[in-house]
């Protein structure tokens, strides 16, 4: 609550105004009071000011409207007052690069927000456009400032139209440190990137005690809206982290992969190449059975400079790995198909998981490297009648309208429509590179010797052998890249040791490219 600064008489007036800013700063400093910081110390979570020291280089957050107050009178909140209203704002530096945050105080008026915690939002938000840099927003908030009525939903929804408006523009993240409950979810779901602690934090449009209502279905917060949900379960989260810290480090690592705004290019680390960047591993990663399962952060850790890969989305749609990593200290998004997963065929989940990542990279300059071992698209009523043509169009889109740099890599099969989806030439990838262990073709072989030979084998004399006479003879015209590259669909077949050589050597050609997409007002993405 707002003291009254009363001046010291012993002081000058002058040394009376200087000792009441003094003052009022340590005030604003004690948020909703040192018993309420007491009580979320208890919980297990940070206040928002230690979330912000953990966040950004010690000495560079410059606090802006710290002294901002509510305007409500109703309900005795004329009567209550803290100075920065429930959200601590500003900028500052990560690993030496500006931002700007807000963090919400759960110390005061459980971080509700009020047409003025907006306000301070907002403000940040138009400066982050202005001057081309990242928002990290740390939400722990019980939602609208039940006391305002519509002025906090106006408040929400003018936030939402700055996360609009900045989308795809600069960076957006999202820390879920606390409750994140009712249409404040809208907020977290339009930035780039969400990051949920474990335990503590909570994400549901309607909770627990309306669900068991409406549904009758008996759930906690954390098994509706808690990280392990949301990470696993509905792909809102992007990242779980077991605690405030790691969470706030993935942040910090995240950033690092990104340029400030889209009109720039994330940062290159120096890097010098080493003598021999060939790793001979990857010649004997590929099973000599065709249906067994490898690992292809195998591949991609074989390919990347070491200890770069970031996985996004780990434990969502696992038959499809994304993440970021660097190459020769360049930044690139990858996106592999993940054979031990389902043997890594694209489903709904894959497809608009993998879309949403490409395009992320697309927007802020990110170039991408692709590595292709897709069976197909799932069959079955699930997959059909949840919408597989529309999301797997969502995931030929992204890639087809992305002008960023993308390098293929096709590790083995490249199956059916999957080939041409996942960043085939045809689509405009820029260099599509094949291993000979590649197999690119319709289908399967023996699927599609089962179709095409079907009566020859059932009228032969033995059609066990006769089917095998036929799987010989399509693996042995399709189940290779060369046919593809015969026509120049595949630019090179190279050996799985040599590829890491080849895309430092690719994208180092193609930092310079300019591509455009036709003049529109913008596409319309199969949502
Ligand atoms: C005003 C609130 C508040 C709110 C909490 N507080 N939520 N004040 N508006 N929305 C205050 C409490 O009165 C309390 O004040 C302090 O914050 C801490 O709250 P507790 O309940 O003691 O904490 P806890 O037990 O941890 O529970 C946290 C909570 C619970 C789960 C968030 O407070 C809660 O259910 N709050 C209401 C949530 C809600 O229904 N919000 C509106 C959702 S609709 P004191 O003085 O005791 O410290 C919405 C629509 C947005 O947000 C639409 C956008 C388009």
């Amino acid at each position: 609550m707002t003291e009254q600064h009363k001046p010291n008489s012993t002081l000058t007036p002058n040394q009376q105004k200087l000792e009441i800013l003094t003052r009022k700063n340590k005030e604003a400093l004690l948020g909703g009071g040192q018993s309420r910081i007491d009580s979320q110390h208890k919980k297990g979570k940070l206040t928002a000011r230690e979330r912000v020291d953990l966040l950004l280089d010690e000495g560079t957050f410059q606090e802006i409207d710290k002294f901002v107050m509510h305007r409500t009178k109703d309900f005795g909140l004329d009567k209550e007052h803290y100075l920065g209203d429930g959200v601590v704002t500003g900028y500052g530096e990560v690993n030496g690069r500006l931002v700007y945050v807000f963090s919400q105080d759960f110390t005061v008026f459980g971080g509700s927000l009020s047409e003025t915690h907006a306000e301070k939002i907002c403000k940040i938000m138009d400066m982050a456009m202005k001057n081309g840099a990242p928002v990290i927003g740390l939400n722990d908030s019980g939602g609208a400032r039940i006391q305002e009525g519509v002025n906090s939903l106006g408040g929400y929804a003018d936030i939402f139209y700055r996360n609009t408006r900045a989308s795809g523009v600069i960076p957006q993240i999202s820390a879920i440190m606390g409750p994140c409950a009712g249409g404040a979810v809208y907020s977290p779901a339009i930035t780039d990137f969400i990051f949920m602690v474990e335990n503590t934090s909570y994400m549901f449009v309607t909770g627990p005690n309306v669900v068991k209502t409406v549904t009758q279905e008996n759930v906690t917060a954390e098994e509706l809206g808690g990280a392990s949900a949301h990470s696993t379960k509905s792909g809102v989260t992007h990242f779980a982290c077991a605690n405030e810290l790691a969470c706030i480090q993935h942040i910090k690592q995240t950033l690092s992969y990104l340029p400030q705004n889209c009109e720039e290019i994330a940062p290159k680390y120096s890097y010098e190449i080493q003598g021999d960047e060939n790793r001979k591993e990857l010649d004997t990663l590929i099973p000599e059975n065709p249906n067994h399962p490898y690992d292809i952060r195998d591949a991609v850790k074989g390919i990347v400079d070491k200890d770069s890969f970031l996985e996004v989305h780990e434990n969502y749609a696992d038959n499809i790995v994304v993440g970021f990593a660097r190459i020769a200290g360049r930044s690139i998004g990858v996106v592999g198909n993940q054979p031990q997963s389902m043997a890594g065929v694209l489903d709904n989940h894959a497809s608009t998981k993998a879309a949403r990542f490409v395009r992320t990279c697309d927007s802020f300059n990110v170039p991408l490297l692709v590595l292709v071992d897709v069976p197909g698209f799932l069959p079955g009523t699930d997959q059909e009648w949840n919408g597989i043509i529309t999301n797997g169009a969502k995931l030929l889109y992204a890639f087809s309208e992305a002008t960023v740099p993308r390098i293929t890599v096709i590790t083995r099969k490249a199956y059916g429509g999957a080939y041409d989806v996942m960043n085939s030439k045809h689509i405009g990838a820029d260099l599509n590179f094949a291993w000979p262990t590649a197999e690119i073709a319709v289908m399967g072989a023996k699927g599609a010797a089962e179709i095409i030979f079907k009566k020859e084998i059932a009228e032969a004399a033995d059609p066990e052998a006769k089917l095998q006479e036929k799987v010989d003879e399509y693996t042995e015209k399709f189940a290779n890249p060369y046919r593809a590259a015969h026509r120049g669909f595949i630019d090179e077949v190279i050996l799985p040791s040599e590829t890491r050589m080849k895309l430092i050597k690719a994208f180092k050609m193609l930092e310079n490219k300019v591509d455009q997409i036709p003049r529109k007002k913008h596409g319309n993405i199969p949502l």
